[in-house]
């Protein structure tokens, strides 16, 4: 799915002959584009075998899991483990909620559309986001041209009447910011995806319980090849609709990465509940926070360029005040509307990905944040910060 934050197109080096000198330009293009949370790779490797799972040649042969949930192949200890996470946490309710388990959350997306878009309608329910607004989200919704649901675009300019589906991003890809559903509808469904709402990347501020969230591991801890995600769910009818969705589409979810998933949920919690351990929030957080101090530093110091504000927030978790620390950068170029912020990355050799991209201005890009270094130097060199040291130089 190329074109969204899973397109695995990795930084390469490039040479090539420059027009001024014709000589060959070895420097290396800098891609920032997708979204790949590789970032907290140094703490997996701390943990050592404490994460480690092993599977024998007789187990999980079932396509059926042993639970008794409502998703019928959602394995008891994800669920377990979950639970205990969102309790750990306090970022969501779960008592009274359904869990249905998908291949990441992107799977879940398609699920929830499917389960919240009427059938008994003459045209397809409108979709909508406000901009700037994930840029996987009109990929997913137009992909199969289903008839049940239609990519309507902005939210803020949406005025059509009768039914709409809106997702809300919280916090939001691309630019961090805290949302709140835009359209003044009272038939509206909304889907919370709330892939980053943790606390590396904001501040806790109250147990979410909206009638459909959309979490996954893929943000939470970094684990993205696992494909593992998570929807919770109110209402009994549209969690049957979600499951029956995987259930037609990929007959239920990989035990092995529902295990897994579970060890690695079991283990962060534990580290939160074990002063014995390393805090894996406080950790990451601490990344977050350096990649950010960092960045604001260089782009500060640069004329050309301003960064998204955040405000300072009581954390429940940490209980204390803190600051975002999104996994992206959402850049703004003090030009004018007509700026190309991405053609003049590009022109320095970092890929960025326009504000077009998420429905918004072309002075605007977003980097992303949340890979763990750049292939071919330093270590303590990451992309990021390689990024902005070309920034500040434009
Ligand atoms: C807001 C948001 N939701 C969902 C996803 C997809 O997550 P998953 O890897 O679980 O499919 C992403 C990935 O970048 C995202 O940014």
């Amino acid at each position: 799915m190329c074109g969204t934050d899973g397109c695995l197109v990795k930084c390469s080096s490039v040479s090539c002959a420059t027009p001024e000198n014709d000589t060959k330009d070895t420097s290396t293009t800098i891609n920032l584009d997708h979204g790949d949370p590789t970032m907290y790779e140094s703490y997996w490797r701390k943990m050592g075998n404490k994460c480690d799972i092993t599977f024998n040649g007789d187990d999980s042969l079932s396509y059926f899991s042993s639970g008794k949930s409502l998703c019928w192949f959602l394995e008891s200890k994800l669920e377990e483990q979950i639970k205990r996470l969102h309790n750990v946490v306090e970022n969501a309710i779960v008592d009274d909620y359904y869990i249905v388990v998908g291949t990441g959350s992107s799977q879940l997306m398609q699920a929830a559309l499917y389960a919240l878009s009427p059938t008994d309608q003459l045209e397809p329910i409108s979709v909508v986001s406000a901009t700037p607004f994930y840029s996987s989200y009109p990929e997913v919704t137009d992909f199969v041209k289903s008839g049940l649901h239609k990519w309507a675009g902005d939210a803020r300019t949406f005025e059509k009447n009768g039914p709409f589906i809106e997702f809300i991003t919280s916090p939001n890809n691309p630019d961090g910011v805290i949302r709140e559903p835009v359209v003044n509808g009272n038939q509206g469904k909304l889907i919370y995806d709330l892939a980053y709402y943790w606390p590396q990347y904001t501040a806790i501020t109250s147990p979410a319980n909206h009638d459909v969230m959309l979490f996954t591991i893929s943000k939470c801890t970094g684990h993205a090849g696992s494909r593992i995600g998570w929807a919770l769910v109110k209402d009994k009818e549209v969690a049957k609709k979600m499951t029956k969705f995987i259930e037609i589409s990929t007959i239920g979810v990989s035990k092995e990465a529902q295990l897994r998933a579970a060890k690695i949920l079991e283990v962060v919690s534990d580290s939160c509940l074990d002063p014995k351990m390393e805090n894996f929030f406080e950790y990451s957080q601490s990344l977050m926070s350096d990649r950010w101090k960092r960045l604001r530093q260089v782009v500060m110091a640069n004329d050309f360029f301003v960064l998204q504000k955040y405000p300072f927030q009581y954390c429940l978790f940490t209980k204390d005040f803190c600051e975002s620390h999104p996994a992206f950068a959402w850049l703004i170029c003090k030009g004018g509307e007509e700026e190309d912020c991405q053609k003049l990355l590009k022109e320095h050799k970092i890929h960025t990905r326009s504000g077009r991209r998420f429905g918004s201005d072309l002075r605007n890009v977003r980097i992303n944040g949340d890979t763990s270094y750049f292939a071919g130097a330093e270590k303590k060199d990451d992309m990021w910060v390689h990024a902005a040291y070309v920034v500040r130089i434009l």
